[in-house]
C-alpha cells in the first residue's frame, strides 16, 4: 500500500501544479510513479485516470473514469486487488480537489466528523476522544496529507488542543487554520509543527508572533464560509480538511460550504451530548438534506459515510 500511497500525494501535487486542463493520467500502482497527459515510460501494472469523457477507454486496460471530478468508474477493476480498489475509492477523488478549487476560485471543503450512532460527536460536557477508531485517526491523518489546509473552530482549539499534523502517515503536514476568535492557546500547534497557523478572526486579538491573523466582516459574529475560503485560494490553498466542531463545520454545511462530507459512524451510543450537524428545525423528510454521491466504506470494525454535495 505504500507505494500506492506515495503514488496519490504525487498525484495530488503534480496536478495542483498543472495549469492546462487534463485528459488523463497514468499511475504505476507498484512504484507510485505518475505521469499527466502522457504515457509512463514503464507500463508494467499501471493504472489509467480518464478525466476527459470524450477518451476510449483500450480494451483490458485496467483504468477509472473521473466523473465530475469526484465519481468513480472502474474498468477491468478484477486486475485489481480489494485492498487496492477499496483504497483509491477512499483516496482517489481527493486528488482532483484543485482542479475544482481552480473552476471555483475557493478552496474546496472536506468536513469530517467522528460520530456515533445517534450522531453524537461528543459527550455533554464535551468529550470526543476518542470517538474513533485507530484506523480513523489514520484515515484522518492522509486526509491532511491530501488537504492543503485543515481548519478547525475556536471551541476545539481550547478543548481538544489538537496538533493536526499528519504524524501518523508519510506526507508533508498541512496548514492549521483556526476559525473564530480564540485565546492565545497555540501551544499544541506550535509544539507539533512549523506548518504556518492561520486565524480567521471577527474581533481584534492579541497576536502572538508566528500566528497569521486574518480580520474578516462578521454577521451575528459569524463569518461568511466563502469569504474565508476565497481569502484561503489566494493563499494557495486549494484544499481544506474541516474537522469541526459541531458549530464550525455546521455553518459551512448551511452555507453550502461543504462540498464532501465523511461522517465516520462508530459502534456506540451516547443518547445525549452534541449533534454534529445542527441545522434550522425542518417539518418534513423530504425536506431532508440528500447528496449528489454517496458511498460507505469499511474502516476497521466501523464505516465512513461519504456524500457528495451538490456542486
Ligand atoms: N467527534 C469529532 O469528530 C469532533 C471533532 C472536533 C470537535 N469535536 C468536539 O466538538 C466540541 C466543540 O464544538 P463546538 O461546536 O462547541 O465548537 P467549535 O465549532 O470547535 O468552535 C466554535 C467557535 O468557532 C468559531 N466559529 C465557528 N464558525 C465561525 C464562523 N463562521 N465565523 C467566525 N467564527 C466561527 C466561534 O468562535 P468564537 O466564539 O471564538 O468567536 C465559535 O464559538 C468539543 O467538545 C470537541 O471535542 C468533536
Amino acid at each position: 500500500m505504500n507505494y500506492l500511497w506515495e503514488g496519490l500525494l504525487n498525484l495530488k501535487s503534480s496536478i495542483s501544479a498543472y495549469n492546462d486542463s487534463i485528459a488523463f493520467c497514468y499511475l504505476n500502482l507498484d512504484n507510485g510513479a505518475i505521469a499527466i497527459n502522457e504515457n509512463l515510460s514503464d507500463k508494467t501494472n499501471q493504472l489509467l485516470l480518464v478525466l476527459n469523457e470524450e477518451m476510449v477507454i483500450p480494451e483490458k486496460q485496467l483504468a477509472i473514469r473521473i466523473v465530475d471530478n469526484r465519481q468513480l468508474i472502474f474498468f477491468n477493476e478484477e486486475q485489481l486487488a480489494t485492498g487496492t480498489k477499496l483504497f483509491l475509492q477512499q483516496y482517489l477523488p481527493y486528488c482532483f480537489l484543485s482542479i475544482v478549487a481552480k473552476e471555483k476560485e475557493r478552496a474546496i471543503v472536506v468536513a469530517h466528523f467522528a460520530q456515533t450512532l445517534d450522531g453524537k460527536i461528543a459527550t455533554e460536557n464535551g468529550d470526543s476522544k476518542w470517538i474513533g477508531n485507530k484506523e480513523n485517526l489514520q484515515h484522518a491523518h492522509r486526509m491532511r496529507a491530501l488537504c492543503n489546509g485543515v481548519a478547525v473552530g475556536s471551541k476545539t482549539l481550547e478543548i481538544d488542543a489538537p496538533k493536526l499534523t499528519v504524524r501518523h502517515v508519510t506526507g508533508t503536514d498541512p496548514l492549521r487554520i483556526i476559525i473564530g476568535n480564540p485565546p492565545p492557546v497555540f501551544d499544541s500547534l506550535l509544539e507539533s509543527s512549523t506548518a504556518a497557523i492561520h486565524v480567521f478572526c471577527s474581533r481584534n486579538l492579541e497576536e502572538l508572533p508566528n500566528i497569521n491573523y486574518h480580520y474578516l466582516p462578521s454577521e451575528n459574529g459569524l463569518i461568511c464560509p466563502n469569504e474565508i475560503l476565497k481569502k484561503l485560494y489566494q493563499l494557495d490553498i486549494h484544499s481544506v480538511y474541516i474537522e469541526g466542531g459541531a458549530s464550525t463545520t455546521s455553518h459551512f454545511f448551511e452555507r453550502n460550504a461543504v462540498d464532501i462530507l465523511q461522517l465516520h459512524i462508530a459502534p456506540i451510543l451516547f443518547g445525549s451530548g452534541t449533534n454534529g450537524i445542527q441545522l434550522p428545525v425542518i417539518n418534513q423528510v423530504k425536506q431532508g438534506k440528500l447528496f449528489d454521491e454517496y458511498h460507505f466504506l469499511p474502516v476497521g470494525d466501523s464505516i465512513m459515510f461519504t456524500g457528495f454535495c451538490t456542486k
